[in-house]
């Protein structure tokens, strides 16, 4: 393995934040990661995925360590179901395009999210009203204290809207170097109430969509709404989506009559932070070479050459005015590092 110093992290983020990492290696096998974790060279460790779910916001003094791990395997397949495992390196849309090649069906509504296949039990990825715990067998991970290797089902991953374990209770205790999903081969379960896929299946004018098809309307919304990193920096939603209780709910109704909401259980709604967003009057506003973008008032954006504190101080300047307006906190979705 090659230690590398003094490493810009700029194409290892999404955002596209141009911080050093100290230290830099690539890890490629689980062998490589045993031992570089083993090494008492470099106290001090950072674990990088895909980048897509960060905001750097300083040079990393440490020994950053990029999980590399590539492969996909198809552990078992009966008639109506098949059971894939997938290593943390694989870029996650890559993944789903396999999935599809191969018709296994279940997380084609994750077509286009960034990052890795390793990060996505992390925030229990979700989308179009699939999340990936409804098709999660188990992950496996290195725990960082004694570098053995655990495995975790779904009951022990405490999965959540965009929460598991993993950023709870077990935060920088281990790392995850492959997930298993279990998905259908036949009889796909198609998901497609949520209403801008119905939508956008019409304008195809397809009635009977197979899998592919939804990926295709997934792809074609998320691409009308949503930058592409490549073209410009950014981390998908900054922010979580706010969870209130009814009572509050009732009281900002009356003064907003036109708030969007979904119930969550009978005694809490959740609220789209978009729409808080951009009520507030951030929706598309820039401020030199970052700023919010301009159709989905969660993504804050980097035009190029922005720096993470940048951005953290619109993040918290958002965060307050929209306190201010509806009274909700807003908490961040991305992790500022
Ligand atoms: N809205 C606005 N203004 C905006 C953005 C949204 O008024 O600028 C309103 C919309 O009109 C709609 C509501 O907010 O009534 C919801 O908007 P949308 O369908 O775009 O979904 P979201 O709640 O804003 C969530 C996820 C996205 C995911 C979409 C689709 C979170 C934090 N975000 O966004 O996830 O793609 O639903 O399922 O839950 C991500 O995590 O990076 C991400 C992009």
């Amino acid at each position: 393995m090659h230690i590398q110093q003094n490493i810009s992290l700029k194409s290892y983020n999404t955002f596209g934040i141009d911080v050093k990492a100290k230290h830099f290696v690539s890890a490629k096998s689980l062998q490589d990661l045993q031992e570089v974790l083993s090494s008492s060279a470099y106290p001090n460790k950072f674990i990088l995925g895909g980048g897509s779910n960060m905001l750097l916001t300083k040079d990393i003094d440490a020994l950053v360590i990029l999980i590399d791990l590539k492969g996909i395997e198809v552990v078992s397949q009966s008639r109506e179901h098949v059971i894939v495992k997938a290593y943390a390196g694989e870029n996650w849309h890559e993944f789903v395009l396999w999935c599809l090649k191969n018709n296994f069906g279940g997380i084609e509504n994750l077509s286009l999210i960034p990052g890795n296949v390793g990060s996505a039990p992390i925030q229990n990825i979700g989308a179009y009203g699939v999340e990936l715990k409804d098709v999660f067998v188990s992950c496996e991970a290195i725990d960082l204290k004694n570098r053995s290797i655990r495995t975790f089902n779904k009951a022990d991953c405490e999965f959540d809207y965009r929460e598991s374990i993993f950023k709870q209770k077990l935060k920088d205790t281990l790392i995850i170097t492959s997930v298993t999903l279990k998905l259908t081969s036949s009889n796909h379960k198609l998901s497609t109430g949520y209403g801008a896929i119905a939508n956008q299946l019409q304008e195809y004018n397809i009635a009977q969509p197979t899998i592919q098809d939804i990926s295709k309307a997934v792809i074609a919304i998320r691409q009308s709404k949503l930058p592409d990193p490549k073209d410009i920096g950014n981390s998908g939603s900054f922010f979580k989506n706010p969870v209130i209780s009814k009572t509050q709910f009732e009281v900002l109704k009356a003064q907003f009559p036109t708030i969007p909401s979904y119930e969550v259980s009978s005694t809490e709604i959740k609220v789209p932070a978009g729409w808080l967003i951009e009520q507030a009057g951030f929706k598309g506003k820039t401020l030199g070479n970052y700023g919010v973008h301009k159709d989905q008032a969660l993504v804050l954006v980097n035009y190029g050459g922005a720096t993470g504190q940048d951005i953290l101080q619109l993040a918290r300047l958002i965060q307050k005015t929209v306190f201010k307006i509806f009274n909700i906190s807003i908490e961040t979705e991305v992790n500022i590092i």
